[in-house]
């Protein structure tokens, strides 16, 4: 993976990393796949487990089950002939063969980098494992990312066999700019020195790219209708190299926030001017104006456009218009700091007239507002709340619960007046303009009630605080409600010592506020601009955006570690990572990563028909349910430092059912063989990379401060092996590894396949996106974008 990662790994680096998801040692599946199909090895590779297992208890593989011979449709001459029979493994029960693990390096020689967790697998063919428990051995080494960005390295294959018993994992990839020796008087823990001089004068670790990141402008399909579009086609976008000098350009996730409605242009302007993204200057954009693509999103040009008769309505007077702007701004849900002191009636009357004003589905004022006093009734209600806050509690992650517990989410008892806000899906009768189609749209009215009450709230210095953590069914009856009710909203209300100025869950650190220029789209979803930009080129302006360490942070965690009562070095990678979290965080010491996320990515390879794998290409599909229903080791790591999993559908070849942890992000059904063109466009590659980055910062703005990061797509060590050899300049023979555990024969033929797509595209590693679009996969290209996206 590339991306600044500062690696400082004291290994070598100049070894060849093979791709391989070769077996690791056994690791016992931690708990039963949820979902029973078996993956089954397509074509007769030896080592794959045969009979269905149960998870729990590894298994050694069959070495030589017998299985109907799968034919590789395009393997054509002179592609892989027809694998043999004989190793065709039999049909295994998912929860058996957890799909191997994906990281055994065949490479017995490979460096030998602290593993920490790492056991090396003695023997060959282990049972089954999952996919993932591979993974996390590798992460270790990559933790490097600014957000704590963790590879889980994949694996794509279910199944391990026979690999050769090697040791450990791979060692962490290291980007080639920071390869360094150990030095020798200094074995571990030696902080780096980095050239490209853009890094202050004390030394650091992980420094992000020395060089300025080229990220070549893609081939526009078509011109771009608004100004400042890219420069022509062959042109090279030099996205600046970010520096500490040129606070400007960066922004992390902290700086983000959205504007002011009532602020002016200010921040939008910072934020084009912190993208590289075509400067639009004024002038220039005046003079491209007519060329735009008008704002109203109509296609009718001006001439069609109605002309204006008579002066438009008046707006508000600049006093007017900040009161309303400043009431928006200041409106907070509220649930510490009430007060007991009553409502007066006049008070909580101009509120409940304000909710009423509101707008609605045919006009047909959906809503309802049950006042509620009673200390009973709220007791009641508490107690509801609060046996879900206990459900919701247990629901979560390790790292989740530890935060979730401190929050306080409802002021019941606290508070003098609650109110139920209902809505009536049948108010106005089966022809109620505007619900015929979308029903939804009698509770959307009840919701615009309540911001309005909200509001008006504010303005009386009343706090609200809206609490959902009730079973709706539950409220009805225990509030005597009519049962054709929905409850739109239970909201606690009443005077407060203060308004916070941002969201209490905010503050808590439980989410980040996400920037306005994340959600407004220009046109079609994802040409992300704010009125008056041109789009944003959301690769340049992350990589843009990537910061290196904080040197200071870095520099006194070194010292720290000075003073400590052990041997320097003593304490080997962990010294390593703790400098880093450091220069991170930018505080010495640093805070906990916590809570994590892995995000798996997941995706198809068109190589597949070249018989580079014994697994049949929906093996892929039936690890995402495993991943998804929590069967897969990664699961069983993830549970054991409170981590979430989530799996992103980024080009998975079937149709996957909506579950809850899945993302579905498919920016294509599979690649294409890269034995006959390339895997997939360019346009296609830079999308799915910037899966990645969304991903990444989706993540870190629900409030995760560190990111790992896997993948799953049956025959990607094909792609794998491909990749590595175009970075590393590794012959396709000493990079292209096992897998799941093939036979000679078909390491052979993935050698070959892997050769003959390097031949065929030649691909330039100066020209990364080119290599991805070439031979890589989907899921490789959004793990680039999680990497820099969690850099950024
Ligand atoms: C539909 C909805 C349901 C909410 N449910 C709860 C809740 O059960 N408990 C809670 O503490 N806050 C709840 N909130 C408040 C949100 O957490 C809060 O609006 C958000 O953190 C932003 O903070 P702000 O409203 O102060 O800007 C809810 C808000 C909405 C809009």
């Amino acid at each position: 993976v590339p991306a600044g990662v500062p690696a400082e790994a004291p290994q070598a680096l100049d070894e060849p990393r093979v791709a391989d998801d070769a077996p690791e040692a056994p690791v016992p599946a931690p708990q039963e796949a949820p979902s029973s199909v078996a993956p089954e090895p397509a074509q007769g590779d030896a080592q794959v487990p045969d009979a269905p297992v149960a998870v729990a208890e590894p298994e050694a593989s069959a070495p030589e089950a017998s299985a109907p011979e799968v034919s590789v449709p395009g393997a054509a001459e002179p592609g892989p002939a027809p694998s043999p029979a004989p190793e065709q493994p039999a049909p295994v029960q998912v929860e058996a063969a957890q799909p191997a693990p994906p990281e055994a390096q065949p490479a017995p020689e490979e460096a030998p980098h602290p593993q920490p967790d790492v056991q090396p697998a003695p023997q060959p063919a282990q049972g089954p494992q999952s996919l993932m428990d591979a993974t996390m051995q590798q992460e270790q080494e990559q933790e490097q990312e600014e957000a704590a960005v963790v590879v889980a390295d994949g694996t794509a294959e279910p199944v391990v066999a026979h690999a050769p018993a090697t040791g450990a994992q791979e060692p962490a990839h290291v980007p080639a700019p920071v390869a360094q020796e150990p030095h020798p008087a200094q074995p571990v823990g030696q902080f780096l020195p980095v050239d490209g001089g853009q890094v202050p004068t004390t030394p650091h670790l992980a420094p992000t790219p020395p060089e300025a990141v080229l990220v070549p402008p893609e081939a526009a399909p078509e011109p771009e209708p608004v100004a400042a579009a890219p420069a022509a086609e062959e042109a090279v976008a030099p996205v600046p190299a970010p520096r500490e000098a040129d606070p400007e350009l960066v922004q992390s996730v902290d700086d983000l926030d959205t504007r002011g409605a009532d602020e002016d242009d200010h921040g939008a302007e910072e934020t084009a001017d912190a993208t590289e993204a075509p400067a639009v200057d004024p002038a220039s954009q005046e003079a491209l104006a007519p060329q735009e693509a008008p704002h109203d999103g109509s296609s009718a040009g001006p001439a069609e456009a109605p002309q204006p008769v008579g002066p438009a309505a008046p707006a508000y007077d600049d006093a007017e218009r900040a009161a309303v702007l400043k009431v928006m701004r200041e409106r907070r849900d509220i649930r510490n700091g009430f007060r007991s002191d009553p409502i007066p009636h006049e008070v909580l009357l101009r509120v409940l007239e304000a909710a009423h004003t509101a707008p609605s589905v045919g006009h047909s004022q959906p809503w309802d507002f049950v006042v509620i006093r009673s200390a009973d009734t709220r007791r009641a209600m508490h107690e509801l709340a609060t046996r879900q806050r206990d459900a919701y509690a247990k629901s979560l992650p390790k790292g989740r619960a530890k935060q979730f517990k401190e929050l306080k989410i409802e002021a019941i008892l606290d508070t003098p007046v609650n109110i139920v806000v209902t809505a009536d899906p049948t108010r106005g009768g089966r022809h109620t303009l505007g619900r015929h189609t979308q029903p939804q749209m009698a509770p959307y009215s009840s919701a615009l009630a309540v911001e309005n009450l909200w509001l008006a709230a504010r303005a009386e210095g009343l706090g609200v605080g809206w609490v959902s953590f009730f079973d709706e069914r539950e409220m009805v009856r225990a509030l005597g409600l009519p049962e054709h009710l929905d409850v739109v909203a239970y909201l606690c209300v009443g005077y407060v010592d203060e308004f916070p100025d941002e969201p209490e869950l905010m503050q808590a650190g439980w989410s980040k506020r996400r920037p306005l220029s994340w959600v407004v789209h220009e046109e079609t979803y994802g040409r992300r601009a704010l009125p008056g930009e041109a789009p944003h080129d959301l690769l340049a302006e992350t990589v843009a955006q990537i910061r290196p360490l904080d040197a200071k942070a870095l520099g006194e965690a070194w010292e720290r570690q000075k003073r400590m009562t052990k041997p320097a070095g003593a304490l080997g990678m962990l010294e390593i990572i703790s400098a880093q979290l450091s220069g991170l965080s930018r505080q010495c010491p640093p805070p906990i990563p916590e809570p994590a996320a892995v995000a798996v990515f997941a995706g198809d390879h068109g190589v597949h028909a070249q018989g580079v794998t014994p697994w049949p290409q929906e093996v892929t599909a039936q690890m995402v349910a495993n991943f998804l229903g929590g069967g897969a080791v990664c699961n069983a790591f993830a549970t054991q430092v409170g981590a979430e999993v989530c799996v992103v559908d980024v080009g998975v070849a079937t149709d996957l059912p909506a579950t809850p942890g899945l993302l579905p992000r498919k920016v294509r059904a599979g690649t294409s063989d890269m034995t006959t063109g390339t895997a997939m466009t360019r346009e296609e590659a830079k999308q799915a990379i910037e899966v990645g980055i969304e991903t990444a910062r989706d993540l870190v703005a629900a409030g995760n401060k560190a990111l790992l990061t896997g993948e799953m797509g049956i025959a990607n060590t094909t792609a794998s092996a491909a990749l590595i050899s175009v970075f590393t300049g590794a012959d396709p023979a000493e990079v292209t590894g096992r897998g799941t555990g093939i036979n000679d024969e078909t390491l052979a033929r993935k050698t070959e396949v892997v050769r003959r797509a390097l031949e065929l595209h030649q691909p330039d590693p100066a020209d990364p996106i080119g290599v991805l679009a070439a031979i890589g996969g989907f899921e490789h290209a959004a793990m680039v974008g999680l990497l820099l996206g969690g850099a950024s």
